[in-house]
């Protein structure tokens, strides 16, 4: 029978003999496969570990600064933070098409990546919160034929990167790769990361920038970011967060007519997702009461200049996907 005790004496017993005292890096995304790498990592190999936040800008309002602390502060360990927002933000000016627009980002994340991993390292090995259902998809990674080794080549786009260059090969340290999402939490808990992390809600890796549809740009993403704390807080304050997978805004780009105090607006909608799923795959919306849903929707309208108008998203996964972009 799996038990977390077990599991984490034997994996950190694996990344002392694989590692010995070489160096690690960690790239933290503040979610919980990589926050729990980062505490198995800590763990087993200490100040050998480095972590590295990339801020591209596209975080909740708040949980750049939230991260670096709890980490340092709480946890005790140290985190690289990069404030590389102007750079993503202008990557992604013009551009409308999501596909491009994901690309985009996540080259620039890899381009960041490595231009901090040089300034930091060097570095023997490239920490990844990879899990079970990732390496079943190994078309991702190449095994050297030498080593018997996984190398990265190409890191899949949910963890927020999009393909390594080939002259920037890690070894990989990957601990958690015959988990589930259900393993690493019970193992993040055991490690003591505590439940802000080990129950947060999914978050893509583009971030805010695939919530706001078509084009982003530094305003809209003020307005989103506003709109999208006000539908956590509202949740938060009901003690509901946990009735749903993921509850979250999305910023459309066209405007409609409205009437606030005696003056016509014209303004942008936000749109309410909500929805319950056991796994990411499939969903379904979520039957949010009434008062919660007139509670974002005032507060929104009321307090969020740039929106007159909010909706909400009663659309499954079939057909619809989760997120918008
Ligand atoms: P969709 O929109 O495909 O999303 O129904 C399914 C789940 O995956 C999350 N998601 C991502 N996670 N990087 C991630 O780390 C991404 O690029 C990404 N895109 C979607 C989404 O939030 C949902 O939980």
């Amino acid at each position: 029978t799996w038990t977390t005790e077990a599991f984490i004496e034997e994996a950190v017993r694996e990344v002392r003999a694989k590692v010995g005292d070489r160096r690690v890096l960690l790239a933290l995304s503040g979610g919980v496969d990589s926050s729990t790498l980062a505490f198995l990592l800590n763990k087993a190999i200490g100040d050998k570990l480095t972590c590295m936040f990339i801020d591209q800008g596209f975080m909740r309002k708040g949980e750049p600064e939230r991260l670096v602390k709890l980490f340092e502060e709480e946890f005790h360990i140290h985190v690289s933070y990069v404030n590389a927002r102007d750079r993503f933000l202008a990557k992604v000016e013009g551009v409308t098409d999501p596909e491009v627009k994901r690309k985009r980002i996540g080259h620039e994340f890899i381009r960041v990546f490595e231009e901090e991993s040089r300034r930091l390292g060097p570095f023997d090995y490239l920490a990844q919160g990879t899990l079970y259902p990732d390496v079943i998809e190994s078309a991702d990674t190449n095994v050297d034929p030498k080593t018997g080794e996984r190398v990265a080549v190409k890191i899949k786009s949910h963890h927020n990167v999009g393909g390594l260059p080939k002259d920037l090969q890690f070894k990989l340290v990957e601990p958690l790769r015959k988990l589930f999402k259900d393993e690493v939490r019970k193992l993040g808990r055991s490690l003591g990361l505590p439940e802000e992390i080990v129950r947060r809600h999914p978050f893509p890796g583009p971030g805010l920038a695939i919530r706001i549809l078509g084009e982003v740009t530094a305003e809209k993403l003020n307005i989103l970011r506003d709109a999208d704390y006000i539908v956590r807080e509202e949740i938060r304050i009901r003690g509901m967060y946990h009735d749903f997978w993921q509850a979250f805004a999305v910023l459309l780009p066209v405007r409609s007519v409205g009437v606030m105090g005696d003056q016509r607006t014209y303004a942008y909608p936000i749109v309410l997702r909500c929805v319950s799923s056991e796994d990411g795959m499939t969903a379904d919306w979520s039957r949010a009461p009434y008062d919660l849903l007139e509670a974002i929707s005032n507060r929104i309208v009321n307090e969020v200049k740039g929106v007159n108008r909010v909706v909400y998203d009663i659309t499954s996964k079939p057909p619809g996907t989760i997120e918008w972009e």
